[in-house]
């Protein structure tokens, strides 16, 4: 699928388009159309949302004849995952840096970081403060070993990154050509926002007509806010983009909880909702979290979305296991 600025230096690793379905019994529970696009099936291990992201930041990497990824996030990072699974593809290294000791046994995520061949740093407290030193120290190892580094900040979060979102903007308003419902909103997981930015973005150079509504998972709004903002500023910026910070940025706020670090146990509800009712499974951080928002908000303000609304599934799914003990009591706590 073209871009917008067809120049801009792309690797090709998305199955897509992604497809879009209907949720049947949830839509006619809550007597609004709710669909899903499947951007959990974007492939190289269900990689989601960070697959998008990571088309157009190894096509820089590559560009800059990079042989090595280096990233950071937690230990169930799927982005972290994902630099895996695309350096595994691509011949290229991965080197982690994540936030805790190595555990006694490797499970989601982090199983398959080792498993593609990832190079791991564990980082403690202290350390990960200091995150942007240690990505420093390990880009210097790198050079001195005569290779070359690409550094990409935790979640793909750059104005790069954001683009694979203006990506799949693009290839939604395509689907809404060909035939695909035309959505009155369309709403995504934000952590940093660039996602939702990517989306705005596609929204004015595609003439998208759906509102653009994230429900952030971890920060609070007006960070949210001000990081989709300095995306699209830059993306004018950097790749000529004929792009404008649109008045509102709509969120559906309230939905963090404790962050990340914390999983609720109305995210583990939703888990088994969408699981036992549509067939799909979420993941308890990012998408479970946001979708119970979603749901909760079209509870509340059943007219506030239009008729028809689309949720861009972005994946996870590989860190429902590190869950299991949490979900197994949810679980048999029901029958
Ligand atoms: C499954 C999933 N969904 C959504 C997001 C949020 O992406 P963004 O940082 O672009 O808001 C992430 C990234 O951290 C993710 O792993």
């Amino acid at each position: 699928m073209a871009t917008a600025a067809p120049s801009i230096p792309r690797v090709e690793l998305a199955l897509g388009p992604t497809p879009i379905l209907k949720l049947e019994r949830l839509s006619r529970e809550l007597g609004v159309e709710l669909w899903v696009k499947r951007d959990d099936l974007t492939g190289l291990l269900e990689s989601g949302n960070k697959i998008r992201k990571l088309e157009f930041l190894v096509g820089e990497a590559l560009a800059q004849r990079a042989d090595t990824l280096i990233t950071c996030g937690t230990l169930q990072s799927n982005c972290c995952r994902a630099v895996s699974a695309v350096a595994a593809r691509l011949g290229l290294k991965a080197i982690l840096a994540l936030k805790g000791g190595p555990p006694d046994e490797y499970d989601g995520n982090l199983l398959l970081d080792r498993l593609l061949g990832a190079e791991i740093r564990y980082c403690d407290d202290a350390e990960w403060d200091k995150i942007d030193q240690v990505l420093a120290d390990l880009e210097a190892r790198v050079r001195a070993r005569g290779r070359t580094p690409y550094v990409i900040p935790e979640s793909g979060a750059t104005v790069t990154g954001a683009l694979g979102y203006l990506s799949c903007g693009q290839e939604l308003a395509q689907q809404i050509r060909q035939g695909a419902p035309d959505f009155d909103t369309v709403a995504i997981t934000a952590f940093s926002g660039g996602s939702h930015a990517g989306l705005l973005m596609a929204k004015q150079l595609t003439g998208l007509r759906g509102q653009i509504v994230s429900i952030p998972i971890a920060w609070e709004a007006e960070r949210v806010r001000a990081y989709v903002t300095d995306v699209i500023k830059r993306a004018r910026g950097r790749y000529s983009l004929d792009v404008e910070v649109p008045e509102t940025i709509r969120l559906i706020d309230g939905y963090q909880g404790g962050g990340r670090a914390e999983v609720r146990q109305a995210a583990l509800e939703t888990v088994v909702r969408v699981a036992r009712t549509e067939g799909i499974v979420l993941d308890p951080v990012y998408t479970a979290k946001a979708f119970h928002g979603l749901l909760d908000a079209l509870r509340r303000e059943p007219d506030a979305f239009g008729r028809r609304v689309c949720f861009i599934h972005t994946g996870g799914i590989f860190s429902i296991f590190p869950f299991r003990r949490a979900l197994s009591r949810f679980l048999d706590a029901q029958t």
